[in-house]
């Protein structure tokens, strides 16, 4: 599967733009993560892409969504393990994280949350000068943007990461595909 395949499906099954930002924003940092770690940037980058690609389809149904999205997945060409990490990032599910590409799913998944929201907190709503010291700061701060899952987060540490080095690697890779996010 080519990215355009993978961008030509989204468009297809995603109508609201705010969610296609958010499946960029996952994929920039799945891509940053994958380079720091070694792993292959085409897989994961794509894995973060494609992730939530059912959300309309689902039609809110937590129970059926990450389901559908690993099956379109597939028939697109993911492998076993990508359409894996898709379908467990739900946690509806109770599959549990097993690779390090599903658990680096769940970290650049919920991180996105709370960068977004982050640099819409600035006055200017912008990335470009969001440090990471502040996101730190705002993940300490349990009230704000309580959707973006603070220990899904952590398990970052099961990646060899420590919290302060993701939070400035997905800064970093939101801040570079800042105007597609309209951020
Ligand atoms: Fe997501």
């Amino acid at each position: 599967m080519t990215r355009e395949e993978a961008l030509e499906s989204i468009k297809a099954n995603v109508e609201n733009q705010n969610l296609v930002k958010h499946m960029l924003a996952t994929e920039a940092i799945m891509r940053a993560l994958a380079k720091r770690l070694g792993e292959d940037e085409e897989v994961w980058g794509l894995t973060g892409l494609l992730h939530d690609i059912d959300a309309e389809l689902a039609e809110g149904d937590k129970n059926t969504h990450s389901k559908l999205a690993a099956d379109l997945a597939r028939e697109l060409g993911a492998t076993e393990s990508m359409a894996h990490a898709i379908l467990c990032h739900n946690p509806r599910h109770g599959i549990p994280l097993e690779t390090k590409l599903d658990k680096a799913l769940v970290c650049a998944d919920r991180l996105t949350g709370l960068i977004t929201a982050a640099a819409l907190d600035r006055p200017d709503k912008k990335l470009a000068g969001l440090e990471a010291g502040s996101v730190l700061e705002k993940f300490e701060d349990r009230s704000f943007a309580v959707a973006a899952n603070r220990e899904d987060i952590s398990q970052c540490s099961e990646l060899g990461l420590e919290l302060g080095e993701l939070v400035e690697l997905g800064l970093v890779a939101m801040q570079g595909i800042a105007e597609e996010l309209g951020l």
